[in-house]
């Protein structure tokens, strides 16, 4: 461990949603960059599989008094889980919201706020759109994901106050080997099943994971960063072009179509929000903090994955 990372030796991060697909590399990278985590979790079994940098807790009234630097907040029903029901799309919103103003309350009963607050959304919150380039700026657009994002954001925002810095962070689809859309995508297209879903023009902003935590680590220590930021590659590609790329990696052709119709019977709403349609996103506001992605270009990210 190097100085600077002794020096993070001292700092405590509480995050939620730490034992999730994100969660789980992002505590690993905070722990090897000298951070000490503490998950809020639901799970009774990993409450007693803390070491000494990582801790779990049940309870936010479980957490020692103590300076805590930074707080991340991921946490929330997946959206794939099941079919969206109007009970379900409620539940996907509440529980995200929930713990946020779980958090809220927490927050306002330190004595010393944390110097950053990072609070999940996506980039649904743009809702749908065709071709045009989307950056933090850009308005949104009325749908379900919209209306998910912008609830989990605003319970964030509401208490803006209670940290020195609040990063709302709009993820992409994140790509990475131990869980999210990647895996789910592989055994059709090993079986040459890939083709376009749909109309296959929709827009796809991905990103690389390790992408995903080195700039969660960014908006932590950078005390400049503070408002929205985009967590997506900078160069986006339309569902097709994700199609191919993925198909050429694995030497597999992806010509097979999964028309949109069949797509929403199978799938649901689900597929109507997050295949079928999409958005065209940059990362505006990370390259202007300094941010270098390691994974810019999709095919160099399915090369480093696969
Ligand atoms: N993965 C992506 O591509 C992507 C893209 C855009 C946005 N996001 C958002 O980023 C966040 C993290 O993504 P992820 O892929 O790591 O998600 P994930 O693997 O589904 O993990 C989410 C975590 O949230 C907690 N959780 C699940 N259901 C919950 C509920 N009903 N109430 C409270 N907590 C619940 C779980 O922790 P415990 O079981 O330990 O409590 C779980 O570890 C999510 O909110 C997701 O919507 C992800």
């Amino acid at each position: 461990m190097n100085v600077d990372n002794l020096m993070k030796n001292s700092k405590y991060i509480l995050l939620t949603g730490g034992t999730g697909f994100i969660g789980r590399c992002l505590s690993q990278h905070l722990i090897d960059q000298g951070y000490h985590v503490t998950v809020l979790t639901r799970s009774g079994a990993k409450l007693s599989s803390g070491t000494e940098h990582l801790a779990y807790i049940a309870a936010l009234a479980d957490l020692q008094p103590r300076h805590w630097y930074g707080v991340i907040n991921l946490a929330g029903e997946p959206l794939n889980k099941t079919r969206w029901s109007t009970a379900q799309k409620a539940q996907i919103i509440s529980s995200r919201v929930a713990v946020t103003q779980r958090l809220n309350e927490w927050l306002r009963t330190l004595s010393t706020p944390p110097e950053v607050y990072i609070s999940g959304s996506a980039v649904g919150w743009y809702g749908h759109w065709d071709d045009e380039c989307l950056d933090e700026d850009s308005p949104s657009r009325a749908g379900f994901s919209n209306t998910l994002c912008a609830a989990w954001e605003a319970a964030a925002m509401a208490q803006a106050d209670l940290a020195s810095r609040l990063c709302i962070i709009r993820l992409g689809i994140v790509l990475g080997n131990a869980g999210g859309s990647l895996p789910a995508m592989l055994l059709p297209a090993k079986l040459g099943l890939g083709g376009p879903m749909g109309a296959g023009q929709q827009w796809w902003s991905w990103i690389h994971m390790e992408d995903v935590v080195r700039s969660i680590n960014l908006l932590l220590e950078n005390p400049q960063a503070t408002g929205v930021f985009n967590l997506t590659a900078p160069n986006p590609v339309t569902q097709i072009e994700f199609a191919r790329a993925l198909g050429r990696q694995l030497h597999r052709p992806a010509l097979l179509p999964l028309p949109g119709f069949m797509a929403k019977l199978m799938l649901g709403e689900f597929a109507e929000e997050v295949l079928l349609k999409g958005q065209r996103v940059k990362p505006k506001h990370l390259l202007d903090s300094g941010f270098t992605f390691n994974y810019p270009e999709l095919p160099g990210a399915l090369r480093q994955l696969l």
